[in-house]
């Protein structure tokens, strides 16, 4: 059986990890925004000015802390002015990416922000330079942030909303290397510090604007963007253009062009999944070197707005809308990025899951017929997981027998673990990726005592189990009695392909 023994000591604080690394991503794609937030307000399902309840209700369980819209690839060909004022005079457009369909504005500004207030939940807007111009983003800053009076505040008062909102994260396109333009790695950051010229900072609304960056493992990007981060010589005191640069990895089984289905899948693609979903840490790794040589301070922050499984669409969908189910696999390769974004806490500020609602990596799946509302396994693993946001990370060290495994050359730690303590709160999360077998783990907890422990467990029978409306519950958080309490620390059985997190209190 492999074994495995994680050191922890309680006494050695490491890096904040941000609640930010627990972030969202809602697009106007597929049934995301419509069917999945909105059904307007003429909808039988309960809404609140056309926002679905349910759903809210749901997300707020998870404590989201931001919500980054309306795209992806959609926010470069965004004109939010055709977004505000009576819905029924909102102009139309193709939302050429995704589908082909005709969108009709009738979720924009207005309802992204009541969106926000109503989940708790900070604004990530995503601001077009792909197709828009500098003076469209200066005035959607403007719209939004700004107090007093001025022609953007008079047109947001016109449209019912006197007072500013706050919005902190602001984007500076996306993907500009591919849907955001096709640029050259110099282009964009030329643009980048240009429309970051103009996205103000109004009143005490300090923006925290975040450059497009790379794709996966390109260093080179990252590393022309941080060339540009400020403009050293022109000023006195140089300051930063942008704070923060994104970086998008996707996981996936194969290539693009065999992505692989959510649920038909066997052993080999499970570890080629894992192994896949492992790479995040290298790839992090790689940038936050390259961000060190120009910013050993680490004031800017690396920002993974996008992250997740990529499969095949469902059989019988649109292709353009990307909807696929979510597996106790999917909710494994969570688990595993979460570790991975706890250890790069002092570089990494956020991470979005790609996305929220019926999209890719969803927590959440909703039925057009029926509107029925099906919490995924991912969902289960932010949950279980949110005591980690805000905490004090604490390093684990883990050391295995027989925790290793050769996938087609490459070595998969078969066992996972993060640590941190908040307002006297210990949690400790647990991944074991074997399919097939159980570990035994032996938490070594040093320079402390805790209480009494709680442990929980999100397992299934199958890699495959996932939930549906006629079993909702088929992949879902249970009590975990597997758990004792050792000379100074715990022992515990893993269970094959499960998740496990245990919390106490710090005595
Ligand atoms: O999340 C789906 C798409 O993936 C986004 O629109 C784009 O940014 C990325 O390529």
């Amino acid at each position: 059986m492999p074994r495995a023994t994680a050191v922890i000591n309680l006494d050695i604080p490491g890096p904040t990890i941000s609640r930010h690394l627990y972030g969202h991503f809602a697009e106007h794609l597929g049934r995301c925004i419509y069917g999945g937030f909105w059904v307007g307000e003429d909808s039988s399902v309960p809404n609140e000015g056309g926002i679905r309840l349910d759903v809210v209700e749901a997300l707020r369980a998870l404590d989201i802390p931001n919500l980054r819209w309306p795209g992806g690839c959609f926010a470069d060909e965004y004109h939010w002015r055709d977004g505000i004022g009576p819905r029924e005079d909102r102009p139309r457009m193709v939302n050429t990416h995704w589908g082909n369909v005709e969108e009709d504005n009738s979720f924009g500004t207005h309802e992204f922000m009541a969106l926000c207030e109503l989940l708790g939940t900070e604004p990530y807007i995503s601001g077009n330079v792909g197709s828009g111009t500098v003076r469209e983003m200066s005035e959607w800053v403007e719209y939004l942030t700004r107090d007093g009076d001025s022609p953007m505040v008079r047109l947001r008062k016109a449209n019912g909303r006197d007072e500013p909102w706050r919005v902190k994260y602001w984007g500076i396109g996306n993907e500009t290397w591919g849907c955001g333009g096709n640029m050259r790695a110099e282009y964009s950051a030329d643009l980048a510090r240009q429309y970051a010229t103009y996205c103000r900072d109004h009143g005490d609304n300090k923006l925290y604007r975040i450059a497009s960056g790379a794709s996966d493992a390109d260093y080179e990007w990252t590393q022309t963007l941080m060339q540009q981060i400020s403009c050293f010589g022109c000023d006195a005191t140089p300051k930063n253009f942008f704070q923060g640069i994104s970086v998008h990895h996707y996981t996936l089984a194969g290539p693009w062009e065999a992505k692989g289905s959510a649920l038909d899948f066997d052993r080999d693609d499970y570890y080629r999944t894992m192994v896949a979903a492992q790479r995040t840490d290298e790839i992090l790794t790689g940038h936050a070197r390259v961000m060190d040589v120009y910013d050993p301070g680490r004031t800017v922050g690396l920002v993974l707005d996008e992250w997740g499984t990529w499969w095949d669409v469902e059989p019988g969908t649109n292709p353009g809308f990307l909807f696929q189910q979510n597996t106790l696999r999917d909710a494994l390769v969570a688990s595993l990025h979460f570790d991975i974004f706890h250890k790069h806490a002092a570089r990494l500020h956020m991470a979005n899951i790609a996305q929220t609602v019926n999209v890719l990596q969803a927590m959440i799946l909703t039925d057009p017929d029926t509107e029925a509302l099906v919490l995924t396994p991912t969902y289960h693993v932010f949950e279980m997981n949110k005591g980690h946001q805000d905490a004090t990370s604490l390093a684990v060290h883990l050391r295995g027998e027989n925790t290793e495994r050769s996938v087609d050359g490459t070595e998969l730690a078969t066992v996972s673990a993060s640590a941190s303590v908040k307002d006297g709160s210990f949690l400790v999360s647990v991944t074991n990726l074997d399919a097939d077998e159980a570990a035994e783990l032996v938490i070594d907890l040093r320079g402390g005592t805790i209480g009494e422990p709680q442990a929980r467990l999100l397992t299934a029978g199958r890699l495959q189990d996932h939930n549906t409306p006629q079993a909702q519950a088929a992949v879902a958080p249970r009590e975990f009695d597997g758990l004792k309490v050792a000379d100074g620390g715990l022992a515990l059985t893993v269970p094959p392909h499960s998740f496990v997190t245990i919390q106490a209190p710090v005595l």
